[in-house]
């Protein structure tokens, strides 16, 4: 029997204003994008803003669905938008924050793991990670460089794509 052990890696700043360069302005795009999410069922607003290589920046936001399971999380949104109108733009890094009038959000929201699946395709894809920066407004940012740190036993089958 062998024991295996998994390390992941993210800094934590404990503001928005300790950021480099031009994350913090990523996060506050990604507030911007809150006001476009269509969520009357969970009340829960989620907003993306993702920078393309040519600086470019996509917005998007959690689309709900009265048929609870069509709806699309904020990440997916963002990314499928991408795959199907700036596929040859890299993606360098996206922002992910949320906000509801229901309770105060004290950490940064984690995306889940279909997004992150979908982000490994299109990192996979790209040949090249996408930086994640996960604000929580008025408290930390998590911060990782690519989505194998949060999600280390993705799924990635290369003969599916020969
Ligand atoms: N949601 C996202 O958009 N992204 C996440 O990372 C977590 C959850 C959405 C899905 C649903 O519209 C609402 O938040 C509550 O789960």
């Amino acid at each position: 029997m062998i024991n295996h052990e998994i390390k992941i890696h993210f800094q934590e700043y404990a503001s928005v204003d300790e950021l480099e360069n031009a994350d913090k302005p990523l996060c506050l795009e990604a507030v911007k994008a809150l006001a476009t999410s269509h969520s009357p069922y969970s009340k829960f607003r989620v907003g993306v803003a993702m920078r393309l290589q040519s600086g470019k920046i996509l917005y998007a936001s959690n689309q709900e669905n009265v048929a609870y399971p069509s709806g699309l999380c904020a990440e997916r949104v963002a990314l499928f938008h991408w795959g199907a109108n700036h596929p040859n733009d890299a993606i360098e890094s996206m922002a992910v924050t949320a906000h509801t009038d229901d309770f105060k959000l004290l950490k940064p929201v984690t995306s889940c793991g279909a997004c992150l699946q979908v982000l490994a395709e299109y990192e996979k894809k790209q040949g090249r990670p996408i930086k994640m920066l996960l604000y929580c407004q008025g408290g930390p940012v998590w911060v990782a460089s690519g989505v194998e740190s949060f999600l280390p036993f993705l799924f990635f089958e290369d003969r599916l794509n020969s």
